[in-house]
C-alpha cells in the first residue's frame, strides 16, 4: 500500500522538549537540569496514569501540574509569573534544525501531527514556529479524551485523514509512542536521537547520576513491549530516504 501521509508526534519528535532547560535556568539559577527533566518525566507519567484512572485533564494541566510538583519536590518556591514565564516556553518549543526541511521534502504526501498537546497549546506551537505552513492538520487526542498510547489516539488518523493504517508512516521519537503506534498497525519510524552508544558513553561521563542521563535512560531506549519500529533513523532529514 502506497504511503498517503507523514504523521508526527510532536514533542520531542518535531520541537525540542529540552529547550525549556534555558528558561527554567533562568528562573531557578543552578537547578535547570533537573526541572526539566522531573518535569518532562512526571508530565509524560501524569497522561498514562489520568488514561488508566480514566480521570483525564487536558495536557495543558497535566503540564501545569507536574512543573508545580516538579519545584515543590525541589523545594523552590515560584511566583506566579515565573511559574506563567516557564509554562509559556511550552507554546515556543525550538523546532529541530532539520524540521521544517525534511517536513517539506515529504510532500506531496499529507503531513500531520498527532500529538497529546491540547489543542490550544498545539495551535499556538504549530503557528509560532511556522509549521501551519506545512501541515495538513493538526491533532489532539483531545477529541478522545485519552492519551497515547491508548490505539483510540492513533484512530485519530483515519478518522481526520480519511487514511488506513497502512497507508500512513508515523515518525516519532519517544519509545513508547512508537510501540503504541505500532501496535495499532501503523508503519513506524522511530528517530533514535540518542544511541546506545552516546548513552553508554553518558553514563561512564556523568557516573550515572546526572538529570539529563536518568532521563535519557527511561524515556529514550526503545522499550521491551514487544513491538519494534519499521525503520530506524537518527535524524528527520533521513525520512524522505525511506518514505
Ligand atoms: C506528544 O507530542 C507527549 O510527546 C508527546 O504527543
Amino acid at each position: 500500500m502506497p504511503l498517503k501521509a507523514v504523521v508526527f508526534d510532536a514533542y520531542g519528535t518535531l520541537y525540542d522538549i529540552q529547550s525549556v532547560a534555558d528558561v527554567t535556568e533562568d528562573a531557578f539559577p543552578g537547578y535547570g537540569e533537573i526541572i526539566t527533566q522531573v518535569w518532562r518525566i512526571k508530565q509524560l507519567e501524569y497522561t498514562w496514569l489520568r488514561s488508566l484512572m480514566r480521570r483525564y485533564q487536558d495536557f495543558a494541566s497535566v503540564t501545569r501540574d507536574s512543573l508545580a510538583y516538579t519545584l515543590r519536590v525541589l523545594g523552590l518556591a515560584c511566583d506566579t509569573e515565573t511559574f506563567a514565564r516557564i509554562i509559556d516556553k511550552y507554546l515556543h518549543l525550538d523546532l529541530y534544525p532539520d524540521a521544517a526541511t525534511a517536513l517539506a521534502a515529504l510532500k506531496p504526501r499529507k503531513l500531520a501531527i498527532l500529538s497529546n498537546g491540547s489543542p490550544d497549546m498545539l495551535d499556538a506551537l504549530v503557528r509560532n514556529s511556522g509549521l501551519d505552513r506545512l501541515l495538513d492538520a493538526t491533532i489532539s487526542v483531545d477529541a478522545k479524551t485519552i492519551f497515547k498510547p491508548s490505539p483510540e489516539a492513533y484512530m485519530l488518523i483515519g478518522e481526520v485523514l480519511g487514511t488506513a493504517p497502512d497507508e500512513v508512516l508515523f515518525v516519532s521519537s519517544n519509545p513508547w509512542d512508537v510501540a503504541g503506534a505500532k501496535s495499532f498497525g501503523l508503519n513506524v519510524a522511530w528517530i533514535e536521537r540518542v544511541t546506545p552508544e552516546a548513552m553508554a558513553l553518558a553514563c561512564v561521563a556523568n557516573e550515572l547520576v546526572a538529570p539529563l542521563t536518568m532521563f535519557k535512560a527511561i524515556r529514550t531506549q526503545m522499550d521491551e513491549l514487544g513491538f519494534a519500529p519499521d525503520h530506524r533513523v537518527r535524524s528527520l532529514s533521513e525520512l524522505p530516504g525511506i518514505a
